[in-house]
């Protein structure tokens, strides 16, 4: 019995120091991350959480002057039938926005996940509806998106075209005609590739800039890429994002790191955040807002964070473990991973 009331008390002890010890690593206090910078500064968020969670939505206004839909504008939510939209939830996003003076980051129109049923079993004419699916989100909205994710992820790892079901019906040059519809609903919307591992997979990222090149040669807009950056503290290493950021100086396009989180528990499987994983992080989160914030500033868009605290991030939900990949924590406090944010750019 002693025993165990001592093994339980050097837990609690042992527990409580750990968690001082990362409280340490808060060298910072909470500002306002967007006022900190000239570049956009976002957030990826649900309009639920804005209405349900004060807090939720105190950081959303006080921190970023952009913001995502992290859902509402997906194809199988907002589009759930061949003639039925479900503008609801991004209207609100869309009016929340304009009301509060922040950016609007329109994501995705064009992607292989999170497709309704009917459009992926479609019989009729695919360039048509493909087409129909695009001019409708982006006429909706003209004037009031400044910017869209027209294509996500189309390539893989490798550099190759992925096989998706775009690919497949319409053909290779399907990239090509989802920015010049895009263009045609709104000529004046900034229009962005977006995808993940480029910054880990150098025939990804070369493959995405040649169609960037091949884009812009045939007259068709696109202004810019968007660097998911689903990252952990340990891979890639620095060097490479240092260097995969880098390279869009030799480029006319903007960067958006555009879905930022840092993952610290894929290979540990912790119970609790320790202190190393947080200073780790925190280190990563300062090295990819320092490294962004070196470009020069036509090529900075911004940076988007993948949701606003642990509490709401997708990585819990998607890979079933416990993650604390943003920089704030379940109680909506600040994070060292904030405090990281804040020292890149200085
Ligand atoms: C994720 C969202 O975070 C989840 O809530 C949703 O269920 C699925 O999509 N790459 C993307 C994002 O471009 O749209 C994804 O977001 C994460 C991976």
């Amino acid at each position: 019995m002693k025993l165990k009331l001592l093994l339980l008390v050097s837990f609690i002890v042992l527990f409580s120091s750990c968690k001082k010890d990362i409280q340490k690593l808060i060298d910072c206090n909470e500002k306002s991350l967007y006022k900190l910078t000239t570049f956009n500064v976002g957030v990826a968020v649900s309009y639920d959480k804005i209405i349900n969670n004060e807090r939720y939505k105190e950081i959303v206004k006080s921190q970023f002057n952009s913001i995502t839909p992290e859902y509402a504008m997906k194809a199988e939510f907002i589009h759930p039938e061949e003639n039925v939209f479900n503008w609801d939830e991004a209207d609100q996003l869309v009016d929340f926005s304009i009301k509060e003076n922040k950016s609007f980051h329109g994501h995705a129109l064009i992607w292989h996940n999170h497709l309704p049923h009917w459009m992926e079993n479609y019989t009729a004419d695919w360039n048509i509806m493909f087409r129909n699916h695009i001019i409708a989100l982006v006429s909706r909205y003209k004037g009031k998106i400044k910017a869209w994710d027209v294509v996500n992820e189309a390539f893989e790892d490798d550099g190759s075209l992925r096989n998706t079901i775009w690919k497949q019906h319409i053909g290779e040059h399907y990239i090509t005609l989802a920015f010049q519809y895009a263009s045609q609903a709104d000529p004046d919307a900034l229009l962005f590739y977006n995808d993940y591992n480029l910054e880990s997979k150098p025939r990804k990222m070369e493959a995405v800039l040649k169609m960037a090149k091949e884009l812009k040669s045939l007259g068709i807009q696109i202004h810019g890429i968007g660097m998911q950056m689903h990252v952990s503290f340990e891979y890639p290493t620095d060097r490479q994002i240092q260097n995969a950021i880098k390279s869009f100086e030799q480029t006319n396009l903007k960067v958006h790191i555009s879905e930022l989180d840092v993952v610290v528990n894929s290979n540990t499987k912790v119970e609790d955040p320790t202190f190393h994983l947080m200073k780790e992080q925190k280190k990563k989160v300062k090295i990819i807002v320092e490294a962004f914030n070196k470009l020069p500033s036509e090529n900075k868009y911004g940076i988007s964070i993948w949701g606003v605290s642990d509490a709401d991030t997708w990585v819990r939900k998607e890979f079933g473990r416990k993650e604390w990949p943003l920089l704030y924590d379940e109680n909506y406090s600040i994070k060292p991973s904030y405090c990281g944010f804040v020292e890149g750019l200085e």
